[in-house]
């Protein structure tokens, strides 16, 4: 398991000044394009949740980045994956909810029918900074009447506090940075 932590971190690559001054971006394209890293990446989130939880219905993914996880990781523990998406993107009845960037403002959506009210769900993301598309996707499940068992992401930035912003559902992270 540190050995699969190690080959996970070692394909996340840091980039100065992107997308904007100031920010270092964590890119998880080598991770991606590294096979042995990526079952290494998915042998780990696939036991932290099977040894978490007994039941889970679906695995929910984050527009974009998420839907790289969630659905090998779904098809692992034999379940479903459901879509939370950027503004108008889905068909049919839809949950909006606009949420803060660090600049300016976006909209995720989900279908109204994606999931049963009681259904359990785990929510995937590539990285969580300042939480705000983390709480907007808890939001719209929450509207559906999904029970969130975790949020789980494979990089924390844990100094922009982005947990804090998840009231009453636990996240779950591979990798911190400061
Ligand atoms: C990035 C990342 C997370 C989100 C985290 O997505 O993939 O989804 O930002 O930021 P937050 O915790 O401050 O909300 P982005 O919106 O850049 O879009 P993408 O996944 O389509 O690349
Ligand atoms: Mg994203």
């Amino acid at each position: 398991s540190e050995e699969r932590l190690r080959r996970v971190r070692e394909r996340v690559r840091p980039f100065a000044d992107f997308p904007v001054p100031g920010v270092l971006f964590r890119d998880i394209s080598p991770l991606l394009k590294d096979p042995a890293a990526f079952r290494a990446l998915l042998d780990l989130l696939e036991a932290h949740l099977r040894a978490s939880f007994p039941h889970i219905d679906f695995i929910a993914g984050l527009d974009s980045r998420g839907f790289l996880i969630g659905p090998p990781l779904a098809q692992r523990l034999g379940i479903g994956f459901v879509l939370i998406r950027k503004k108008g993107k889905l068909p049919g009845p839809t949950e909006s909810i606009s949420y803060a960037l660090e600049y300016g403002k976006a909209e995720l959506e989900i279908q109204s029918d994606a999931v049963e009210p009681g259904q359990k769900v785990v929510i995937v993301d590539d990285l969580l900074a300042t939480g705000g598309t983390m709480r907007a996707a808890c939001e719209l499940l929450g509207r559906l009447k999904a029970e969130i068992l975790e949020c789980l992401v494979v990089i924390e930035l844990r100094s922009l506090k982005g947990a804090e912003k998840l009231p009453s559902v636990p996240l779950h992270s591979l990798l911190q940075y400061d």
